[in-house]
């Protein structure tokens, strides 16, 4: 078998599981079965496959058929330019949360404060304070979740990347294990925000791969933004912000119940669909 005929039928093994984007999906894992840069695989149609090749390719392919995410299979997603590990253990970080990631290490870029303090609350693999390490030199950041698996690959993604000794992470549902004399200079979170009754609806890769805990909201979605707005005052510097990502349609709840906490909503941002996506708010 050829590469460009194992292309045509695992693309069609896929259209008939359901997956989006057959031909993609289908390239991209046989180019990781070759260990070779997909586009390579157009200068190597006629190339035939080995044995062993068609043996790994049609087990990576069984797998995502599964509907199993590609990134789980390929053990990696690319995060504001940042290779990190995923797996099941933490959320597969997504392409809007980059943007949450921009708009902290643009703010702390245009602090006079050289060596800024950052939490992410509910940090997964760790991208966010990765990549705002990465891009904020002076920055440190305290990384927390309250999941051990979670925090093990995010440390180890922090190493991966050279920025682990500017990263604390720290094992705490929420603030509750942060000593209460600390302040930052900025608090960022995508929290878990799927109303419970939701996440049935989820597509496959979401509902049976991403852990519940990353995904799980309470009955209406915004239990962990209650809790931010109670909470994340109090470890913030004087009138320095609380970035957030929410889901669709959350917008006005959140505005609302941040105004009445005594939070200055400053902004609502949009994410790559023209969705109202993030609020940054502040503490006056
Ligand atoms: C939506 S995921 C976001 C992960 C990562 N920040 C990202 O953007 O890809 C939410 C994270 O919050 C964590 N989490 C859930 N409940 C928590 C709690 N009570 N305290 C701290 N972290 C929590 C989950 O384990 C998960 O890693």
């Amino acid at each position: 078998m050829t590469v460009l005929e194992a292309i045509r039928k695992t693309t069609e093994f896929f259209e008939r599981k359901g997956l989006d984007s057959p031909r993609l999906q289908s390239e991209l894992l046989l180019a990781h079965a070759l260990s070779l840069p997909r586009m390579k695989l157009y200068l190597n149609f006629e190339r035939a496959l080995t044995s062993a090749e068609q043996d790994k390719f049609r087990e990576l392919s069984r797998r995502r058929g599964t509907r199993e995410p590609l990134q789980h299979i390929v053990g990696t997603v690319s995060f504001c330019g940042l290779e990190l590990a995923c797996s099941k253990a933490a959320l597969i970080p997504r392409p809007e949360t980059e943007l949450l990631a921009q708009m902290a290490w643009e703010h702390l870029q245009a602090l006079p404060e050289p060596a800024p303090n950052v939490l992410d609350i509910g940090t997964g693999t760790g991208c966010l304070p990765i990549a705002i390490a990465h891009r904020c030199l002076g920055a440190k950041c305290t990384a927390v979740d309250v999941s051990t698996d979670a925090l093990r690959l995010a440390r180890s993604n922090a190493e991966y990347c050279g920025v682990a000794e500017r990263i604390q992470f720290i094992e705490s549902d929420g603030f509750s294990a942060l000593e209460p004399g600390l302040r930052f200079d900025l608090i960022v979170s995508n929290p878990p925000y799927i109303a419970a009754s939701e996440i049935k609806t989820l597509q496959p890769e979401v509902r049976d791969f991403d852990p519940l805990l990353a995904l799980d909201g309470g009955p209406d979605g915004l239990v962990f933004y209650r809790r931010l707005a109670a909470e994340a005052g109090e470890f913030l510097n004087p009138n320095a912000p609380l970035m957030m990502e929410f889901g669709d349609g959350q917008a006005p709840a959140l505005r609302e119940m941040f105004s009445r906490q005594n939070w200055v909503v400053e902004a609502v941002r949009q994410d790559y669909s023209q969705r109202d996506r993030f609020l940054i708010a502040r503490r006056p």
